[in-house]
């Protein structure tokens, strides 16, 4: 027999192999997600997360020029607020001056070539855990209520030096209200990254270990996506666009690759793919137990993110894979 159709004849040498490789991870393709909280000096680990901290304002600085010395262009802040400082409204959200907004000018002002994702969503800030404001009486999360709160973030988040802006919340109407905003107030040129097709996920765990930020009572049910839906994500999607998003972002990433695939299909924008805590926290411990190899299981599951679709990754690997890369 006549074999004519050899596929292994493109696998058979390494230089072949890099040939034709259909996808390619570069450092630039990389968010960093940094935690950040009022420290005097230092930071804390979180212990969820190996390897993640969160910083104070000098060890963010340190953070910073290692990740921009390995070619990484984008940061995203995530505040952890002390809990005296958490309210039903969430005020503290849009305080001038607040942890988040001091962090974004810090950032800017070390680093004016590194982009700074402002994340827009109030559960760092509520005493309810929640994205949104819980109503005291039925327990609903409060919509409309919550765009207004979302509103003054925005403002003072492009105010600070945001150059992209991260809705994690999950509410109707967000993209279209923060779009207006931004119009209004002058802000032509922040971008908007909707966290477009977010579900309601477990993979979430150590992030609010690491923000101190769970729901206090029920779950996020009735405003992030049910993981058995799909097409629902392209509605969203639909909306997003339409609302004057910039970026779309599916959240979590290796278990929603399919709808990763299907919004680059589907949509001319960017689309990025958000790895989150739990998926970073199964590889560590994986790698801890000896169970996995660290550095491949990484490597590959952050390329599984370029081959199903996404332009952008945000990862807690970012620095580890950047230095892989560069090496
Ligand atoms: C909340 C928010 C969450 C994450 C980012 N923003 C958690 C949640 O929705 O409860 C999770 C990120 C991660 O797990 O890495 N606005």
């Amino acid at each position: 027999m006549i074999i004519k159709n050899r596929a292994r004849r493109l696998r058979s040498t390494s230089m072949i192999r890099e040939m034709i490789k259909e996808n390619h991870l570069t450092a630039s393709d990389f968010i960093a997600p940094l935690f950040i909280k009022d420290l005097k000096i230092g930071s804390e680990p979180i212990s969820s997360m190996p390897g993640q901290v969160r910083h104070s304002f000098k060890s963010l600085r340190e953070e910073i020029i290692k990740l921009k010395d390995h070619g990484i262009k984008a940061v995203a802040l995530f505040p952890a607020i002390d809990e005296k400082l958490k309210t039903k409204d969430a005020k503290e959200s849009f305080r001038k001056n607040n942890l988040n907004f001091r962090a974004i000018e810090a950032v800017k002002s070390l680093a004016p070539d590194m982009l700074v994702v402002g994340d827009i969503a109030l559960d760092p800030y509520s005493s309810d855990g929640h994205d949104g404001i819980v109503d005291p009486k039925t327990g609903e999360i409060l919509n409309d209520e919550t765009l207004e709160v979302l509103k003054k973030m925005t403002v003072e988040s492009a105010r600070a030096g945001a150059d992209i802006l991260g809705p994690s919340d999950m509410m109707d109407g967000r993209v279209a209200v923060m779009r207006e905003e931004l119009e209004a107030k002058n802000f032509k040129h922040t971008l908007i990254m909707s966290y477009t097709a977010k579900y309601a996920s477990a993979f979430y765990g150590p992030f609010r270990d690491a923000l101190n930020s769970a729901p206090k009572k029920g779950d996020k049910k009735t405003y992030q996506m049910d993981p058995a839906n799909a097409k629902e994500a392209i509605k969203e999607a639909l909306f997003d666009e339409a609302e004057g998003a910039d970026i779309l972002m599916v959240k979590p990433g290796m278990p929603y690759l399919d709808i990763i695939y299907q919004l680059k299909q589907k949509s001319t924008l960017p689309i990025a793919a958000y790895q989150v805590s739990g998926e970073y926290a199964m590889i560590k411990a994986g790698a801890e137990k000896g169970w996995i190899n660290h550095d491949a299981v990484m490597m590959e599951s952050l390329l599984s993110f370029k081959r199903a679709g996404a332009d952008i990754i945000l990862t807690y690997f970012a620095l580890e894979a950047a230095r892989l890369l560069n090496k």
